[in-house]
């Protein structure tokens, strides 16, 4: 707690205009506003107390205002040190009927530009409840599983009876995470292990956040069932595509305002979140390039008109380099000094490690120079100029306001329904890693036509017999890719 109060924002002032803008976004997020109509009297997650670590955007306030319509108590941190948009913390922390002065909303620990200790501590504060019977909630809603994480981690050394050393950290990350284990495991014993003995479940919202629990799950290390929200078709096939396609120029332009048509860029990775960037890249006029390790993903930017080839082809001639692999070390730093002057870098992948901006710093006789707030010119030696943006994390979100609300009512729209699942259903799902009932995945599709003015066809009852699926659905066998 800051201040005596149980949240902490940059600034509470902003709370209107907050709250005008979640206004706002309640009409574009109509798959969430027909959740809380479908469940009010229910309450559902009556008795649920949801930690979130997620973006504290416009689009994710009126998540967690519905989590809150449907019984739910709430505690939130953001996912990125750079993705917090101030208002919209301060909108939730004083709440709908609160004000500045008197704040009555949900405690939030998020503010833009936070440092990673901050961050650490942040993610912290969501996890801890101080009315709760261990401490801690009943239910996680994740990101990038660092929710996730600091539990697993928090029980795996409380039960190793030590925590590593802070001087075996491997990056300025994991020095934050072990300083703050460090410091729980002597101040609050078993914390860690407490709090996870009451967690129903967790539903992951991301790529690199599901194959971390993939990972965990394999090995055995997985404390509590998990819903992979991320390959719900309305997830993954709309907000890492069309939300990205949205979002990934508005970030170039609002950091840079280069004119996009007629340059060349490049974009690593033809996933999901790829072929979005590509097609936002293209919709401006740019020469787009492709680079791919997957066979299948490569023909098909092929098929879809790219050119593809690698990076070491075409990184001096390049001018826009955009990364959205979920994997690391993909443009080193040697391959930063050979591009042109005044290329633009960055990354839509979950994390900063796609592009090496450790081994840039280190470069000799190399100069950082703020341009503006998560805009960053890199001066080589011999003059050369490469602009960063967001140093190196999503910058999409560190750049601009990430992805507009419609696509963001489906993923969000899919994040509530699976917590209702976990929290309701416990008995359904031992410990695992399960996707989305694909019936709950066509509803959510089904709750957003209406506002696109979509006439959907129905089956007649002979047709649906012939192709062997129930009139109201689902339509698809699960293995079906869209
Ligand atoms: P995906 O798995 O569909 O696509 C990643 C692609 O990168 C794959 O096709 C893979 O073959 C390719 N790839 C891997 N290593 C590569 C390398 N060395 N060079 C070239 N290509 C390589 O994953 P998806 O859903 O597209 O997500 C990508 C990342 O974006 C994840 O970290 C995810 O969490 C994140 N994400 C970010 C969003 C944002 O708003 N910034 C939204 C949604 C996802």
């Amino acid at each position: 707690t800051a201040n005596g109060q149980d949240f902490k924002v940059a600034d509470l002032s902003l709370a209107a205009f907050g709250r005008k803008e979640i206004t706002l976004a309640e009409h574009e997020m109509p798959g969430l506003m027909a959740i809380r109509k479908e469940y009010a009297e229910a309450q559902p997650l009556a008795g649920a107390r949801v930690t979130g670590s997620l973006h504290m955007t416009v689009q994710t306030a009126v998540l967690i205002e519905t989590l809150v319509a449907l019984g739910a108590e709430v505690r939130w941190a953001s996912c990125n040190i750079f993705s917090t948009q101030d208002h919209a913390a301060a909108a939730i922390a004083v709440g709908p009927n609160g004000t500045p002065d008197n704040p009555q909303g949900v405690p939030v620990f998020a503010w833009k530009g936070e440092s990673l200790q901050e961050y650490w501590w942040c993610t912290e504060q969501a996890l801890t409840w101080p009315n709760s019977p261990t401490g801690g909630p009943n239910m996680i809603l994740d990101d990038g599983g660092d929710a996730t994480l600091l539990v697993h981690k928090g029980v795996e050394y409380e039960k190793a009876g030590k925590v590593p050393s802070v001087d075996t950290a491997e990056s300025d990350e994991h020095r934050a995470i072990l300083e703050l284990l460090t410091r729980t495991v002597a101040e609050a014993p078993q914390k860690w292990t407490r709090l996870a003995s009451e967690i129903r479940g967790v539903t992951e919202e991301t790529t690199t956040g599901v194959h971390r629990l993939y990972e965990m799950h394999r090995d055995g290390d997985l404390l509590f069932p998990a819903i992979n929200v991320n390959d719900a078709v309305t997830k993954s096939k709309f907000d890492n595509k069309y939300g990205c396609r949205h979002s990934l120029v508005d970030g170039i332009n609002r950091a840079t305002d280069v004119l996009i048509g007629g340059k060349t860029a490049v974009v690593c990775g033809y996933g999901d979140v790829g072929k979005g960037c590509a097609e936002s890249l293209r919709g401006q006029g740019a020469r787009v390039i492709i680079t791919e390790i997957d066979p299948i993903c490569a023909l098909q930017a092929a098929m879809d008109g790219y050119q593809v080839t690698t990076l070491d082809e075409v990184v001096e001639t390049a001018d826009i380099f955009v990364t959205t692999t979920g994997n690391k070390d993909i443009i080193m730093a040697s391959d930063m000094a050979r591009m042109k002057h005044q290329a633009i870098v960055g990354n839509i992948g979950h994390f900063d490690n796609e592009i090496d901006m450790a081994g840039l710093a280190k470069l000799d006789g190399i100069v950082k120079d703020e341009v503006k707030p998560q805009v960053h010119t890199w001066t080589h030696p011999d003059g050369k100029v490469l602009i960063v943006l967001s140093e190196g994390r999503l910058l999409n979100l560190g750049n601009a306001t990430g992805h507009p609300s419609f696509v963001m009512s489906n993923s969000f729209a899919d994040q509530t329904l699976a917590q209702i699942e976990l929290f309701t259903k416990p008995e359904e799902y031992p410990t695992d890693v399960y996707v989305l009932p694909k019936h709950l995945d066509e509803k959510v599709a089904r709750l957003h036509l209406d506002a696109l003015g979509v006439k959907l066809t129905t089956l007649r009852p002979e047709q649906a017999a012939y192709i062997g699926v129930e009139v109201e659905g689902p339509y698809k066998p699960d293995h079906y890719r869209y």
